[in-house]
């Protein structure tokens, strides 16, 4: 482990064991200690969709069979949901909807979107899928709601890649004909891919990135496999492979003139959302069953049963089961891991923030970074080198398997 995924996995583990459990909150007694302004600066929405067609053994994410009734009922909640924090006056201009598979029930996903639109005003919404759930009429449907980025998660485009990893279902030609029609149609249209499954070849990944390179995919996210840190996966991390994959994913993407938007995900073009969300907002509501939120210094994590979901909303409560208090310097760890992700620093933005200069606040941290010669900077910004993608990326990897950890908790044991 690099010193940047030690450090992480340490205060990881220390988070995982101080969450603080509840059964839902009242409204007001989410919304203590927060002032009109906070709402008003809390412009970032996630909303969880948890249904899929199958379930991929290697995904971490709240995801059950789809069965139209529970996609229905779950839907109806959401809406209530989404109208307790309108009430209180949060006014979200940025939407991103993730799952499981959100498009899986097209028409309620567009009755939410034009739910979204009669009561916001959108800037941008994103959304996931996969090609299977996608055709031309729905793409131009999405377009015309506002989605301005759509993610389709390929993972692989090997035919025995894609058996290996429990993807059989995944046809390489319909898949190739929705990314070519959606990148015609979508502004930001992304691809998924998954690097370092065990038994993946450089071959296949260098394949699949040359197909989505001819095709001129304008956005490719790369993920290596995220395993949740209590699991054997993680100890047998194949660290050396996933380097040799990122290595090659960065030579790939620079002779295609990519730009790199995060560590992870490269561009065609300068201008084009990306998946982290995080990076930019430094509050936000997730809602729905696992829903995230990070509002000011407060963590809160939504239940994982849908059942319980619902449940609770029905009694008028906001559906949190874990939250957690941020210290300050949690959050500075925090803001620091998630902006050289997107590989660029603002000082005044972490003045405002933390009301301190960087200097002051992680002088050790960027001490360090300095030494191993992976920041550089101007008079406004902090930069990631080249040489510390790799590194800061595998700090990443550990954030989110630290997540993905207590993700597979709890909705093994349906909390
Ligand atoms: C939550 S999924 C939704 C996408 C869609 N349902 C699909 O099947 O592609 C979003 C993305 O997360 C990534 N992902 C899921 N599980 C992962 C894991 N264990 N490691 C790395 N990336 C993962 C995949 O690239 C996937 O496309
Ligand atoms: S990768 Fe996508 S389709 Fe597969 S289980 Fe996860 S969310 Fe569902």
């Amino acid at each position: 482990m690099n010193i940047i995924e030690n450090f992480v996995v340490g205060s990881g583990k220390k988070f995982l064991s101080s969450l603080n459990e509840r059964e839902g909150a009242p409204l007001d007694a989410m919304q203590k200690g927060i002032q009109d302004n906070d709402i008003k600066n809390t412009k970032m929405l996630y909303i969880h969709i948890p249904f899929c067609r199958s379930l991929c053994p290697f995904c971490s994410f709240n995801r059950y069979l789809f069965n139209k009734k529970s996609a229905e009922e779950y839907f109806k909640r959401l809406r209530k949901e989404l109208d307790m924090y309108i009430g209180l006056g949060y006014n979200f201009d940025t939407i991103y909807i993730g799952g499981g598979t959100p498009t899986i029930d097209f028409d309620e996903l567009n009755m939410l979107l034009e739910y979204l639109n009669d009561r916001l005003k959108i800037k941008s919404i994103s959304v996931e899928s996969t090609a299977r759930e996608l055709n031309e009429e729905k793409l131009v449907k999405l377009k015309s709601l506002k989605v301005k980025r759509l993610s389709i998660g390929a993972q692989t485009l090997d035919k025995k890649l894609s058996r290996d990893i429990g993807r059989g279902w995944q046809d390489y030609d319909s898949t190739i004909e929705t990314i070519k029609l959606a990148n015609d149609i979508i502004d930001t249209l992304s691809v998924d891919l998954i690097f370092n499954f065990n038994t993946q070849t450089l071959e296949q990944f260098e394949k699949d990135l040359d197909t989505l390179i001819n095709i001129k995919t304008k956005q490719i996210t790369n993920y290596p496999l995220l395993p949740s840190i209590y699991s054997e996966n993680f100890k047998n991390i194949n660290r050396e492979n996933e380097k040799r994959f990122y290595n090659l994913l960065l030579d790939k993407m620079e002779s295609a003139s990519y730009k790199p938007s995060t560590v992870w995900c490269f561009s065609k073009k300068n201008d084009m959302l990306s998946d982290e969300y995080i990076i930019e907002y430094d509050s936000y509501i997730g809602i729905g069953s696992s829903g995230i939120s990070l509002l000011k210094n407060h963590f809160y994590i939504n239940s994982f049963s849908v059942a319980k979901y619902n449940a609770l909303i029905d009694n008028g409560k906001i559906p949190v089961v874990r939250e957690k208090f941020l210290s300050q310097s949690e959050l500075a760890d925090y803001f620091l891991l998630n902006h050289l992700f997107g590989l660029r620093i603002s000082k005044e933005t972490f003045k405002n923030e933390f009301g301190a200069s960087i200097y002051k606040v992680l002088y050790k941290e960027l001490l360090t970074a300095k030494l191993l010669n992976i920041i550089k900077e101007d008079n406004k910004n902090i930069y990631l080198n080249k040489k510390g993608y790799y590194m800061v990326g595998s700090g990443m990897r550990a954030f989110l398997s630290i997540l993905n950890t207590l993700r597979e908790e709890l909705r093994s044991k349906q909390i």
